[in-house]
């Protein structure tokens, strides 16, 4: 089976190791779509802290990784899904439903969050450090 996930993974944390962990296990072959720079400005009005050629080199870096490219539109999935070959579509369940509608190109399973951890909480702690 070849999975296939996305994400930032700005900043990355003990909580995106699981989900990559996790959705590996799945299959034999793992692709990450790492968002891009413009893609989380349009999503979140602010870049990452890590730009896109650095978040993609940390996550190619891991074993269980096999392949990682660019994802620069949300409106795409359906397309990254059938040029990587993928059967199953790996989301956090903060997405829970939100990929239902793809179901007819890929199982898509919805893996549960590490709890107590996220970029965006990492942002913040290390902006009350003074
Ligand atoms: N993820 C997870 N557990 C966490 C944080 C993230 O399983 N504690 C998962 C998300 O569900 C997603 C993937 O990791 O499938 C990439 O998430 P991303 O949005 O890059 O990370 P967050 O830490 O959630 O970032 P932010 O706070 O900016 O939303």
């Amino acid at each position: 089976m070849r999975i296939i996930t996305f994400g930032t993974f700005d900043m990355f944390h003990i909580g995106h190791l699981n989900i990559i962990e996790r959705a590996r296990e799945l299959g034999q072959h793992l692709t990450v779509g790492v968002s891009s720079d413009a893609l989380n400005f349009s999503k979140k009005q602010r870049y990452p802290i890590c730009n896109e050629h650095d978040r993609m080199r940390i996550v190619k870096a891991l074993a269980c990784v096999d392949e990682v490219f660019l994802e620069e539109s949300l409106e795409l999935k359906a397309d990254y899904i059938k040029a990587h070959k993928a059967d199953i579509l790996v989301m956090g369940d903060d997405w829970q439903g939100k990929f239902d509608h793809l179901k007819p190109l890929c199982q898509v399973v919805y893996l549960p969050r590490t709890p107590a951890i996220s970029t965006t909480q990492l942002i913040e702690v290390v902006r009350e450090i003074k």
